[in-house]
């Protein structure tokens, strides 16, 4: 007797439903997808104990006909796909036909649907079986309304996250859809309460400050370029603006929110050396591309997407931010003009006896004529000027100034090597010695020749103190190009060499420091991304003190 029989309907698509919605969120987010395929511009989400109680999505779309009613719950039935051609070329955000039979199995629900043509109707669905179907007056639109969500699957329900978890879930959701469509008008309620709402007014600055706050909305900038026929909105916020999560990075490929770790990367590859360490920026980075060229079915919920030339793609996305940073964004810091004659004859007499960086001529003079009045706690440069105060990092300021010595110093298509006459000693462990066996060829082409007794040749320009490390840079990553490691190494060297906090320097030795900061491209902030100089103003001091509002 055959033991394999075809399972029940209700059974597959409940086996699916474990796949596509597994979570509360994920049932909202395929019902606002349908909303969004079916065209509507308003589409209000209104969710009841975190979903478990009630899940409602009303949209103002094109509707549903009687006939296809029943149909819009059965597994594979679809309108969006109907050839392989379509499949290979997506234009809409669902296309498996599975979603509303997965949700149906698991829940009670009820949809209200009206398209232009035919009067409204409402379907009674309980685990997947149609109950009844009855007219129903409506505007034009649809209705999923959801209760009892996993009652029939005891060991789903029971796995539900915390309900607060729950709630952020939702939001970072509603959030997520919320950008990919500026042109939708949204709302979010939560147990009767508006938790927000977006004007859809295609603005997405507006939508910024509408979801984000105005805080957000005016420190980010608008930046649009094209590779191919692959067009990008990059809408990237200063880097003083940052958080501790990856959770204002936003990736959006033709209007579908995405998971995409190489886009990610190369947006913070472009934010390089202007946020701390696991510091992240807010970013919304809309690509359109040629629907032939990305690859969708690569994940049950849609949530990844592979892109044709995607290297390229990150590349030029990489070079985009940081080109646009470095031409636009200035600290928080409010840097003053100069006009001053005796500050440039002051910088230059600075500038002679420097020794910590040796430039003859001042490339811009940024930082404004400060007067030192001393050090606080140790670490920090107290300086006036007619603006009002100003506090310099010295170790911060210190990185930044050795980081560019190093970084103009080390000519990658010209490295001069010198050759030790004893071989300078080992202070890796002996694993790395003996990888470093391994790899003489590598390193040689770093210009490092070395033995089992040491270094015995090496760029001049790196210091002795800094030879093992320099060695462990290119042994610890054996694909970094000559500019990667040159990069890595000035980072590593301008924060040894560096003036520790709590370690006392003389006022001669700050107003170097200064002068040379000034001589830096990027004064403002260390390699790092902490500021170096921050400013209080006389009329911030005045609002402290009440003397003005
Ligand atoms: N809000 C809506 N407005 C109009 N039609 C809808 C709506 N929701 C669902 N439908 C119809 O029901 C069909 C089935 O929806 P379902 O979400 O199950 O599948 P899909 O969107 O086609 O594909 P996927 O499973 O990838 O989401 C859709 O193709 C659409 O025709
Ligand atoms: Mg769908």
């Amino acid at each position: 007797m055959a033991n394999i029989k075809l399972m029940s309907n209700q059974l597959a698509n409940m086996i699916a439903a474990g796949e596509v919605v597994e979570q509360p969120q994920h049932v909202i987010k395929e019902l606002v997808e349908n909303a969004m395929d079916a065209k509507a511009k308003h589409i209000t989400i209104d969710v009841k104990d975190e979903g478990l109680s009630l899940i409602r999505v009303e949209d103002d779309g094109i509707g549903m006909s009687e006939e296809d009613l029943p149909l819009s719950i059965q597994r594979h039935a679809t309108s969006k796909v109907f050839n392989i051609e379509d499949l290979q070329s997506i234009q809409t955000l669902g296309f498996r036909g599975e979603a509303l039979a997965a949700i149906a199995s698991v829940s009670k629900l009820k949809i209200f649907s009206k398209s232009k043509e035919t009067s409204g109707k409402v379907m009674e669905v309980d685990s997947g079986e149609i109950k009844s179907i009855h007219d129903y007056a409506m505007n034009q639109g649809t209705i999923v309304e959801i209760t009892q969500l996993f009652f029939n699957t005891p060991a789903r329900f029971k796995f539900m996250k915390s309900s607060f978890q729950q709630q952020k879930y939702i939001r970072q959701l509603f959030m997520e859809m919320a950008l990919s469509r500026p042109t939708i008008s949204f709302q979010l309620i939560e147990n009767d309460k508006i938790y927000k709402q977006t004007s859809g007014s295609g603005d997405t600055l507006l939508l910024i400050e509408e979801l984000f706050g105005k805080q957000y909305a005016t420190v980010t900038q608008k930046v649009t370029t094209q590779i191919a026929h692959t067009k990008m909105e990059l809408f990237l916020g200063s880097p003083d603006i940052n958080v501790s999560t990856k959770s204002y990075m936003h990736t959006f490929v033709n209007q579908r929110y995405v998971k995409h770790y190489g886009i990610q990367e190369s947006i913070l590859s472009g934010y390089d050396g202007r946020l701390m360490t696991k510091r992240y920026p807010f970013v919304l980075c809309y690509i359109t591309i040629d629907p032939q060229r990305i690859d969708i079915n690569i994940h049950p919920q849609k949530l990844h997407v592979k892109l044709t030339n995607e290297s390229v793609l990150a590349y030029h996305i990489r070079e985009t931010v940081a080109n646009h940073l470095n031409s636009t964004i200035r600290p928080l810091v409010r840097p003053m003009q100069i006009k001053d004659d005796q500050y440039s004859s002051q910088t230059l007499e600075f500038e002679e006896n420097l020794d910590i960086y040796e430039s003859n001529e001042v490339k811009q003079t940024k930082i404004p004529t400060m007067y030192y009045i001393g050090m606080l706690g140790g670490t920090y440069g107290i300086f006036q000027n007619h603006e009002g105060l100003f506090l310099v990092d010295a170790h911060a300021a210190q990185e930044r100034v050795r980081y560019e010595y190093y970084q103009d110093k080390f000519d990658i298509k010209n490295v001069t090597q010198i050759q030790r006459i004893v071989a300078f000693p080992w202070t890796l462990d002996n694993e790395m010695i003996e990888d470093a066996m391994k790899q003489t060829s590598l390193l040689k082409s770093f210009q490092f020749d070395v033995s089992k007794e040491g270094i015995h040749a090496h760029p001049q320009l790196i210091k002795e103190v800094d030879l093992n490390h320099a060695v462990e840079i290119i042994l610890n990553d054996q694909t970094l190009s000559m500019s990667q490691f040159k990069d890595q190494l000035s980072k590593d060297m301008s924060c040894k060499g560096s003036i520790k906090a709590n370690q006392r320097i003389s006022q001669h030795e700050f107003e170097h420091l200064i002068a040379s900061l000034n001589a830096c491209d990027e004064p403002y902030h260390c390699p790092h991304g902490r500021p170096t100089i921050i400013q209080v103003t006389y009329q911030d001091i005045e609002k402290m003190f009440k003397r003005i509002v």
